[in-house]
């Protein structure tokens, strides 16, 4: 464990904000948080969690301590004939797990390929995409408390999973580090794909469905994701910005008189999602751009750092995006990223 002072978090943010934490921290184990809590000048500070920093924003230099954790174990910790449960340690890359998934030929997390950040965020955020979330497939949540290391074990049902949030970004925001997360996964002979996204059939729609295997899957996704969603290799950026929407049914059955071709999912609830990027195309904002940041103009959800942005420069534009689509639409986008 090795604590630096003023430590740029350029590298740790997949927006390339230049901010400093006053102290950053990288721990593995229980007894970091002990030690670390041992030392007065960090226990009186305000401590904050990262993982990969592909969902947060940075709006300033923080002060206080900027803890990460760096445990990285992959272990498989039960087997039976369909089953694998694997233990995964918060600080894995997520997207090589999933690799390391198909590549043994696990069913469970195929659809979630290259979303960027870390294994202990996917819980924090309930992470999803083409018809899959974290919550399908997670069964534990193992966390550490921030302030005394005391370990806490979450079953699936008590972790609050709900559309890009759970109880870990709710009431223990800063307060529990995800240390591992365990998944179960089904062997090839025991799973199905989930092929209910569209585009995803249409790619895989010559191939008999008993022969489809979760590479195949993979493969298409990444293909899939490589050609409508930016690289923030490119230009900084935290994937989707705002959360889809959702609106009651005779608010959707008045935007639906003005827009009859608006998209829409229906809820289980009986209410209707619509996509905020078509929102913000209708709104005329996709690949505007207001100073240093920009709306991509490969997907409107997405906002770019279009070379030394603030945090101040991009929420700036999210206003202004927020302001229109809330003027056009009367519906108010809010943000999916966190802002620190
Ligand atoms: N659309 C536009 N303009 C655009 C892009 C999309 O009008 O520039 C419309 C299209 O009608 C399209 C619809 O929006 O059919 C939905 O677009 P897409 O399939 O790309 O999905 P999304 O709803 O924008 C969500 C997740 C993504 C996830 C995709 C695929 C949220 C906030 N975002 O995006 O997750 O990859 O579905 O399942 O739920 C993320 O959370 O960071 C993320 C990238």
């Amino acid at each position: 464990m090795h604590i630096q002072a003023n430590y740029p978090l350029e590298k740790h943010n997949t927006f390339k904000i230049n901010v400093n934490a006053q102290y950053y921290v990288e721990i593995f184990r229980q007894s970091d948080i002990t030690v670390l809590r041992s030392d007065l000048t960090l226990a009186s500070l305000p401590w904050r969690i990262i993982g990969g920093g592909s969902n947060m924003l940075f709006t300033g230099d923080i002060k206080g301590v900027v803890v990460h954790c760096g445990y990285k174990q992959i272990k498989i910790v039960k087997e039976d004939a369909d089953n694998v449960w694997v233990s995964v340690g918060a600080g894995n890359d997520w997207h090589e797990l999933v690799e390391w998934s198909v590549n043994h030929g696990y069913w469970g997390l195929e659809n979630l390929a290259l979303i960027p950040g870390d294994v202990g965020a996917a819980p924090v955020q309930n992470i999803g995409a083409y018809g899959s979330e974290a919550r399908d497939a997670i069964t534990r949540v193992q966390t550490l408390n921030l302030f005394n290391g005391e370990r806490r074990e979450f079953r699936n049902a008590d972790c609050n999973f709900g559309y890009r949030t759970s109880i870990f970004k709710q009431e223990y925001t800063d307060r529990l580090v995800v240390h591992r997360v365990t998944f179960r996964l089904h062997k090839l002979h025991a799973g199905i794909p989930n092929i209910m996204y569209e585009p995803l059939k249409q790619a895989l729609a010559e191939v008999p469905k008993a022969d489809i295997t979760p590479k195949m899957v993979f493969d298409e996704i990444v293909k899939i994701r490589r050609k409508r969603l930016p690289d923030p290799k490119n230009f900084g950026n935290a994937g989707s910005f705002f959360k889809n929407p959702v609106v009651n049914s005779e608010y959707f059955q008045e935007i639906l008189e003005n827009y009859p071709d608006i998209p829409h999912h229906k809820t289980l609830d009986g209410h209707f999602k619509i996509p905020a990027a078509w929102l913000i195309e209708a709104a005329n904002w996709k690949g505007q751009r207001n100073g240093r940041a920009g709306v991509s103009n490969r997907h409107a959800l997405v906002i770019e750092n279009l070379g030394g942005a603030t945090g101040q420069d991009i929420i700036e534009l999210a206003q202004m995006i927020q302001d229109a689509v809330d003027h056009k639409f009367g519906i108010h986008l809010e943000p999916e990223v966190i802002f620190i």
